[in-house]
């Protein structure tokens, strides 16, 4: 029919915030404004990925981050376009980046936001043209506006997140979004310059029939992670695995399935980061109805003693970690 030729035009990221924030009467519309800065940086960054190839960005730098990993350029490009857009935005006092050590000063003191950041996950992909992401995490200072932010600030459980989500630049850019109303997904339609609604409401299938693990550490794995990916290959199930976390978060979440990063002799408590990546997925699988542990507990309510804080991380369908759980010692 000619519906099938029409435009897929639809709810706009944009008029969404906008909707949302009416439904708040006493919102001043400053989280909308620091999303929107967000939608920027994103659209950015997403036709700088497109084009990685062709304008020599997919390369390496010379420099280290402090987590002892090699920066990418887009690494640096992203943390940078992130900070810039939030900076230039005034809705956030300070920043956390992965990609730098300390807090970022954005020079807005009477800002009542922080933001965390993982500008690019996956990064080391970017040179064979897979996909990658971005992730971040939104919350409401402890400190008073005006006053000096501390980095008691930036060690809140993730339980106070105020909003979180991450972007997908895949074959499609998708960003996916929760202000603890639920989940939604935008698709990006780059000629148009704007991302629509296309995921509405995301709710992760109870179970699934995949897993996603690398399991080069094995031998070191707690016999809980050894057990249950017994009880995976006994289930039949299959193994999917990307090596960008928000890929293989987003593909569990709408398919069902468990992403398994556990501690190691390699990582000693687990490789990926509890503020820059781990409490925003949690969060959207939380509110998916997936959910989210460190083994034992929810990651959520894990309490950061140091930004870096690395942490085991098992994330997926409910009835999957209950399985995994089921398996603690
Ligand atoms: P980042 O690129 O932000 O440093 O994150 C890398 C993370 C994550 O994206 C991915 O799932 C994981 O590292 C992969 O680790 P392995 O290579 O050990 O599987
Ligand atoms: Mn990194
Ligand atoms: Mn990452
Ligand atoms: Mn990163």
């Amino acid at each position: 029919s000619i519906q099938s030729f029409s435009y897929p035009v639809g709810t706009t990221i944009d008029r969404f915030i906008g909707q949302r924030q009416t439904e708040h009467p006493t919102a001043k519309g400053e989280l909308s404004q620091l999303l929107r800065d967000i939608v920027l940086a994103s659209k950015i960054i997403s036709r700088e990925i497109n084009r990685a190839g062709l304008s020599g960005i997919d390369g390496m730098t010379e420099e280290e981050n402090f987590h002892g990993e090699k920066q990418r350029m887009l690494d640096v490009i992203a943390d940078v376009r992130f900070t810039s857009a939030l900076i230039k935005g005034e809705q956030v006092c300070a920043i956390l980046s992965e990609e730098r050590e300390g807090i970022i000063d954005t020079g807005h003191p009477e800002a009542k936001y922080i933001v965390i950041i993982d500008p690019l996950d996956g990064s080391s992909n970017i040179d064979v043209n897979i996909s990658v992401g971005t992730i971040f995490s939104v919350y409401r200072r402890i400190s008073k506006p005006g006053e000096a932010f501390t980095m008691e600030d930036f060690l809140q459980a993730g339980t106070a997140q105020v909003a979180a989500g991450y972007i997908l630049y895949g074959a499609s850019t998708m960003l996916v979004y929760t202000t603890g109303d639920g989940v939604n997904g935008f698709t990006y339609e780059p000629s148009l310059g704007e991302y629509f609604l296309s995921h509405p409401k995301i709710t992760q299938p109870e179970s699934g029939d995949y897993y996603s693990i690398n399991e080069n550490q094995r031998e070191s794995f707690p016999d809980q992670v050894k057990t249950y990916l017994s009880s995976c290959k006994k289930d039949n199930l299959n193994t999917r695995y990307v090596g960008s976390l928000v890929c293989d978060f987003h593909r569990n979440l709408l398919k069902g399935g468990i992403y398994l990063y556990p501690s190691s002799e390699q990582y000693q408590d687990g490789k990926l980061r509890l503020l820059y990546e781990c409490n925003a997925l949690a969060m959207i699988a939380e509110q998916a109805s997936g959910s989210s542990i460190d083994g034992s507990q929810p990651i959520l309510r894990i309490q950061p003693e140091w930004h870096h804080q690395r942490v085991p991380f098992f994330t997926g369908s409910s009835n999957m970690i209950k399985d995994l759980l089921g398996f603690s010692t």
